[in-house]
């Protein structure tokens, strides 16, 4: 390989308004990024509302899709993999997460443990992804540190093991306890926090007059952590047991430095990844990636589509022709490009751990393989319960056509769940979403990409489980039942609700009935 620098690959994910765009862009401050990070956005795109998200959406800014900044830190390659911020978008999270090797979650140190950072460490859990706890905007006011320990431990389950201890309680940030080295780590605000913030290291000992008081509580509450058993362990915190936690101030630059150092020293490089033979590939061998996500219409004088895959193994070199697990067809990849929000750079080489963009790659999909060599594919990207149904037709009946080719696109790229039956014919689908504002974006570009309205008629399901051909002939025509069989021919069968589900299994204990993980708001 040429390039031998290690890899980190990892996402930021937060609830809403956590602080995860200005933490990116903090941490491309830091570090000198290698596809540039003029795309982060601005603060004025954060604040998305709805009409937003479409307006952004159709511009393709980063609040929505997902792709990757590339930056170099202390002779490290880093890959920050974008995610969506709103709960509608979660499958898409989801996705991504398959994507990286450790996350990040932010948790605002003032609203503590919120509704969407619960579901994405149980997706984290799920998948075997360690994660490491950033307790941000420490600047204002906030829980207790003690406080959020305690949350963290009751309501996810999972150890957390302070790596700094706040000096100065939330709204008096004057630093970080090292719990490694016992030094303080004292910072000095910035105006506007714009630039790298200065910090200082230093002894106990050295600690000013007016800084004692604080010291003095941090260290107290460091010692009853360390009875506590709170102290980092790398084996543990690779299995998902526990999670390192540090403090920070995002918008002030504060603990941005220290998180970095953490990447590269704890989080996993790229490993060998298992296909579904039971076969691996470790990052040495030849080229394979996965795809986990694809998007069309980047460029609106031409309908391309782009194939975000993440290199498991060997080299990526641009022009190379790959096998596409799926089909066994050769795919050229002929121009490959890196994207993070509105910037694109075409890539030449790429290498595990790396995300790429493949462009005019209308054969890939979600969770498609592509190799060289020895054949592999990797296990399919998990899909999560759709909790809201909605029957779709033509709008226009003489766009028929514009319909098919719209529902297909966007069945590929996975903004939604299609569904299909012969009983509702392919004039009408049934889509299935995990969050309700993913309609509103199949509404949107159906009617601005595909030149073809859609109408929706709600359905009154509630809950989906995955059956197999036998359940299906079974369930056929029960009461408050429908079976339906998406793309990848897995069949489903949706309950009116909860109850409808249990029943079913309980009375039908032959019948096959799986539920997929939940990750709906
Ligand atoms: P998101 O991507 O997770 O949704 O969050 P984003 O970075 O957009 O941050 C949400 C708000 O929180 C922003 O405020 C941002 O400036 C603020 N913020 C982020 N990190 C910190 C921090 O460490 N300390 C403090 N005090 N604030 C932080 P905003 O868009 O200006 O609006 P508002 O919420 O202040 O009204």
């Amino acid at each position: 390989m040429s390039d031998t620098r290690p890899r980190r690959t990892f996402a930021v994910i937060s609830h809403p308004d956590a602080g995860k765009s200005t933490l990116t862009e903090a941490l491309a401050l830091h570090a000198r990024a290698i596809n540039e990070a003029g795309a982060v956005h601005g603060k004025g795109d954060r604040k998305a509302t709805v009409s937003d998200w479409m307006a952004m959406e159709k511009a393709r800014g980063i609040s929505i899709t997902s792709a990757a900044l590339q930056f170099e830190y202390r002779d490290h390659v880093v890959n920050l993999v974008d995610t969506p911020g709103h709960s509608d978008f979660s499958e898409d999270t989801y996705r991504v997460l398959s994507a990286v090797d450790s996350a990040v979650m932010l948790v605002d140190a003032g609203k503590g443990l919120e509704p969407q950072t619960l579901k994405l460490f149980r997706v984290c859990a799920l998948r075997g992804i360690p994660v490491i706890t950033v307790i941000n905007k420490w600047d204002r006011p906030g829980l207790s540190a003690l406080e959020l320990m305690d949350k963290i431990e009751q309501q996810i389950k999972i150890r957390p093991t302070p790596l700094t201890w706040p000096v100065g309680e939330a709204g008096d940030f004057r630093g970080v306890l090292d719990r490694r080295t016992g030094e303080f780590i004292k910072y000095t605000r910035t105006a506007g926090g714009a630039t790298r913030a200065p910090e200082r290291r230093m002894d106990a000992d050295a600690v000013e007059e007016n800084d004692r008081q604080v010291w003095a509580a941090a260290v107290e509450e460091h010692e009853l952590l360390e009875l506590d058993d709170a102290d980092h362990d790398q084996e543990r915190f690779l299995t998902g047991e526990t999670t390192p936690v540090m403090f920070a101030s995002a918008l002030q630059n504060f603990g941005v430095a220290q998180l970095l150092d953490l990447l590269l020293e704890l989080a996993p490089a790229p490993g060998s990844t298992e296909g579904v033979d039971g076969s691996s590939r470790e990052p040495g061998g030849e080229f394979s990636a996965f795809v986990f996500k694809v998007q069309s219409g980047m460029n609106s004088s031409h309908r391309d589509r782009l194939a975000y895959a993440r290199i498991v193994s060997g080299e990526f070199e641009r022009g190379m022709v790959v096998t596409h697990a799926g089909s066994g067809r050769p795919f050229a990849t002929k121009f490959a490009q890196t994207v993070f929000g509105r910037e694109t750079t075409s890539v030449e080489h790429a290498y595990p751990g790396d995300i790429i963009g493949l462009v005019n790659a209308n054969a890939l999909r979600v969770g498609d393989t592509i190799y060289t060599g020895k054949a592999i594919e990797y296990p399919p990207v998990p899909s999560f319960a759709p909790e809201h149904f909605m029957a779709a037709s033509a709008g226009d009946i003489g766009r028929y056509k514009q319909f098919r080719k719209g529902i297909e696109q966007l069945d590929q790229e996975g903004v939604v769940q299609v569904l299909r039956s012969d009983l509702r014919g392919d004039q009408s689908p049934v889509l299935a979403a995990v969050g309700p504002l993913q309609f509103e974006v199949v509404e949107d570009r159906m009617l601005h990409e595909f030149n073809s309205p859609i109408r929706f008629s709600r359905l009154d399901y509630q809950v989906a489980r995955i059956t197999d051909a036998a359940g299906a002939a079974a369930l056929a025509g029960k009461r408050g039942i429908e079976v339906l069989q998406r793309s990848d021919g897995t069949h489903m069968a949706l309950f009116v609700d909860q109850w409808r589900a249990q029943v079913t299994a309980r009375d039908n204990p032959e019948i096959m009935l799986e539920a997929l993980p939940a990750g709906g708001a």
